[in-house]
């Protein structure tokens, strides 16, 4: 008899009933990752530091009938990461997916560039991470029921950049941290721990790169396998896979979904 599980197989993608908390909810991908796990029938807690516009989504949201709340916190702050991850379990009794969408550059060359400025990217891109991942790691390890953690990083991770000694260094961090907390927690907690390394995708910062005509695009498209720049709803499959029991054996990996420009 062949092992592989009918009802297992049908139901391997689903995150119908989990609790999703997403960072950075405002943003151009934490706003369709938090719908897309509503659309996929998750409980979504949304926090940012933008209250006007966490309350935007969640009457979106509850327009179509998804159930989802906010909470405003910096991720950066311990207090504040900790009173999200309260203000999650008070609401929807536990966390069972985190996605750590939110993120920060300002490209400078390094001769330029003042430690401060360097060190609030290098706050808002590796030291949240981890704060962020540390305090919902506790709460799921509480729960005893492991967890699913997804963090975007960026290609960027794994290549340099004029001007981005702060973004490529933090982005690089989070993903070794990540496989260093898959290494703490997976075996342990049943706790998966995975970065996703999205190419440009369209959001307020990075339209300007999307005209066609441009050196910069045409620049991209030299690197760019799959023959265009992204949306963010290009990332909605991978999250929500390693957000399943689809990815039950995958820990610790900074997933390529650059669009093959890690590749070539
Ligand atoms: N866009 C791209 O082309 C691209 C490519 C590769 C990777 N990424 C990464 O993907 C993630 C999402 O990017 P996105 O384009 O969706 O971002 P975005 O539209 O610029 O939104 C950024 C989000 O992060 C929060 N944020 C901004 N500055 C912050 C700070 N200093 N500290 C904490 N939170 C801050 C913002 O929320 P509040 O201001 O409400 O707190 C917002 O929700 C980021 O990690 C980004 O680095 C983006």
């Amino acid at each position: 008899m062949v092992s592989v599980k009918k009802e297992f197989v049908q139901n391997m993608f689903s995150v119908e009933g989990k609790v999703a908390l997403v960072t950075g909810a405002t943003g151009a991908l934490g706003k369709v990752l938090a719908k897309a796990y509503g659309y996929a029938g998750a409980k979504v807690m949304m926090t940012g530091r933008n209250a006007g516009k966490l309350q935007e989504l969640q009457d979106e949201f509850a327009a179509e009938g998804i159930d989802s709340a906010y909470v405003t916190g910096d991720p950066a702050k311990v207090e504040d990461v900790q009173a999200i991850v309260a203000a999650t379990v008070e609401k929807y009794g536990e966390i069972n997916i985190l996605a750590v969408c939110h993120g920060y550059n300002k490209p400078q060359n390094i001769l330029d560039q003042s430690v401060e400025d360097w060190q609030y990217i290098m706050d808002a891109d590796c030291k949240s991470v981890y704060i962020v991942l540390k305090y919902v790691a506790h709460q799921m390890v509480e729960q005893g029921k492991g967890g699913k953690i997804v963090v975007v990083t960026s290609q960027r991770s794994k290549r340099g950049m004029a001007g981005y000694t702060g973004y490529c260094t933090s982005k690089g961090g989070a993903d070794l941290m990540v496989a260093s907390m898959a290494c703490d927690l997976s075996a342990k907690y049943g706790i998966n721990v995975n970065s996703i390394l999205p190419t440009v995708f369209r959001s307020e910062l990075t339209e300007w790169m999307f005209d066609e005509t441009s050196e910069v695009y045409k620049n991209f498209m030299k690197r760019e396998p799959i023959g265009r720049l992204a949306e963010p709803e290009d990332f909605v499959g991978y999250a929500l896979f390693l957000s399943s029991d689809a990815s039950n054996f995958i820990t610790g990996s900074a997933c390529d979904c650059s669009g093959g420009y890690l590749v070539c």
